[in-house]
């Protein structure tokens, strides 16, 4: 049987990128969602996170090489009024893909965590090993899973790697996002106003640069860490942002006010060197092409 990648979250921003570009590649992919086809009405298999019999139906179907686990609530803006469904999708989603890798002997999962695992930072560049106070059960949620990662790895030797991804921002984004608001409302001819932010860091990555990284982490060979931390390199403010923007789109009317965003994280810059070393990772869209080409793709959407 010829061996397949099995991606969750097929319908979102990141699965549905990681589907495509391992298609482009030649390879067979599983790719399983709430949804039936993605945006594009690419056919994705139907399977709930939580449902492990099905999880593993699926793999006893198909030769899964390697998964990469992009499903999940995807941030803290979402199911924010249902704390135990973010552990239950998130944690026990995560439980049951390291399960699948398991039991199938998968040769590497991928997983998607997050840098709000992180919570608040200290002073100075942040590197992986810092504690983690998550902020959020979002947060929490991931860094819970990182520790079942790290154990399926030492206790089974499950090959798992996490990846934890910064804002990811690009085609396909359906949940908040400061870039796309900016981006639609000069394409509608609104004004963006925004309580805060003038002054408050984010480090955004495209979704290409993400989809790098994780398939990168998917074809290394042998590790020498579990975790790595993935940005786009781009260490800037919304109101530097919002100046690209209007670079990009000379029509943006947008003013921030300063203050950090209220139910947001303050990051200091992370530090990505682990990744380029030992994933060869190098990050493609500095923020002007990144948010140029989002910006056709949304204005050809709207056209
Ligand atoms: N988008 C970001 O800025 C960002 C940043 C850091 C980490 N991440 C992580 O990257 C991963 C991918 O994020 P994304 O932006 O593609 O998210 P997304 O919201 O676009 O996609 C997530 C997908 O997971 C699916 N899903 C949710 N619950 C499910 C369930 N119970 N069973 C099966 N599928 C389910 C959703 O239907 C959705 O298609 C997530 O783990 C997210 O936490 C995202």
């Amino acid at each position: 049987m010829e061996k397949c990648i099995l991606v969750t979250g097929g319908a979102g921003l990141v699965g549905n990128a990681v589907r495509r570009r391992l298609e482009s590649q030649g390879r067979k992919v599983v790719a399983i969602d709430l949804a039936e086809r993605t945006r594009d009405g690419a056919p994705l298999t139907f399977c709930d996170l939580g449902d492990i019999h099905r999880l593993h139906a699926i793999a006893t179907d198909n030769a899964i090489d390697g998964i990469v686990h992009c499903g999940a609530h995807s941030g803290p803006m979402v199911a924010r009024d249902n704390p135990y469904s973010m552990v239950q999708v998130n944690v026990v989603g995560t439980a049951n893909m390291l399960e699948l890798a398991r039991v199938h002997k998968v040769r590497r999962m991928v997983f998607c965590s997050s840098t709000s695992a992180y919570g608040d930072t200290p002073e100075g560049l942040v590197p992986e090993d810092v504690p983690l106070r998550p902020t959020s059960v979002y947060g929490g949620s991931k860094a819970a899973s990182e520790a079942l990662l790290w154990t399926y790895w030492r206790q089974f030797g499950v090959d798992a790697l996490a990846i934890r991804l910064s804002w990811v921002y690009g085609p396909g984004r359906t949940t908040d996002c400061i870039i796309r608001t900016m981006i639609e409302d000069a394409l509608a001819g609104r004004p963006t106003r925004m309580p805060f932010g003038q002054d408050f860091h984010r480090q955004f990555i495209h979704v290409e640069d993400a989809v790098s990284a994780l398939l990168l982490a998917l074809d290394a060979g042998e590790m020498p860490r579990r975790i790595y931390t993935v940005t786009g390199e781009t260490y800037a403010t919304l109101g530097e942002i919002s100046e690209v923007v209007k670079r990009v789109l000379p029509q943006a009317d947008i003013a921030l006010q300063p203050g950090p965003d209220p139910v947001d994280d303050v990051h200091r810059r992370f530090d990505i060197t682990a990744a380029k070393r030992d994933l060869g990772y190098a990050p493609q869209f500095d923020l002007e092409t990144g948010i140029r080409s989002y910006a056709g793709w949304l204005a050809a959407r709207t056209a």
